[in-house]
């Protein structure tokens, strides 16, 4: 089943880099070699869009990290999906824990920017994770399928949706989910897909794994049958991306 699933694997750069920076980081990119069989995509900080976008080699997608729920007007400080396409990006990340969490964007903020987003054309990294205390109280399915269904709601082309768990207390702490841990949500999570949109969607849907992913526990994340790439922070800043994007090349 996995072996259908193109594997995925994203840079999320957050709110770091300057040009003379990510050029350091287009310069590994470009030398790869990249794993032809992964698809890579790349979120700078929305300044860099398009610098990164004239950059970067063609086999790398460019997303931005956000983006509001309407096409223009009077928003300041947001940006629209046309925005980031007339810049030649093509992915956005949307529900990312750090917008849940520090910015207080709600299931339903994020449910009606997946939608919109779709409907202009972008393709989508669409997150999910439980806290610490919500695992710790045995609340994980409860939350990710909560937050999934809020997506699921508002997914017009499944296509188009790449799905990424993030359990929130691995992110930028350096303490990633042991292989099984990763792969019994992404199993979970498959058959809610399954039993809510359909058994074709959930075989096809890839659903990359985040939090603290690195050079050195890529390769047994990665062999993990229900683990379709990865949404990578910090280590997407260094050589080792390289390396985590051909974790599963022999
Ligand atoms: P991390 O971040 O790899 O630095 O833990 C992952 C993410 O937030 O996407």
């Amino acid at each position: 089943m996995a072996s259908q699933r193109k594997f995925v694997v994203g840079g999320n750069w957050k709110m770091n880099g300057d040009k003379a920076s990510i050029d350091g980081i287009i310069a590994f990119l470009n030398a790869g070699p990249l794993d032809e069989n992964a698809e890579v995509i790349v979120a700078p900080a929305t300044p860099y869009l398009d610098y990164v976008r004239s950059k970067v080699n063609a086999n790398v997608a460019v997303a931005a990290q956000n983006c509001y729920k309407v096409g223009k007007g009077a928003f300041t400080g947001e940006i629209s999906p046309s925005m980031i396409k007339d810049v030649g990006a093509t992915w956005v990340i949307l529900g990312h824990s750090e917008r849940r969490h520090v910015f207080g964007e709600s299931d339903e903020l994020i449910g009606e920017k997946v939608k919109f987003a779709l409907s202009e054309g972008l393709n989508v990294i669409a997150c999910i994770g439980e806290k610490l205390e919500e695992r710790e109280a045995g609340k994980t399915n409860e939350v990710v399928f909560r937050q999934t269904k809020a997506i699921a709601d508002n997914v017009s082309d499944w296509k188009r949706v790449v799905l990424a768990y993030e359990p929130v207390w691995a992110i930028g702490t350096g303490k990633t989910a042991t292989p099984d841990q990763a792969q019994e949500v992404h199993d979970s999570l498959r058959k809610w897909v399954s039993e809510n949109v359909s058994s074709e969607v959930a075989q096809n849907v890839r659903i990359q794994y985040g939090g603290s992913v690195n050079a050195a526990n890529c390769k047994e994340l990665g062999a993990k049958p229900d683990v379709d790439g990865f949404l990578v922070g910090g280590a997407s800043l260094k050589p080792d991306f390289v390396t985590i994007v051909n974790a599963r090349k022999a």
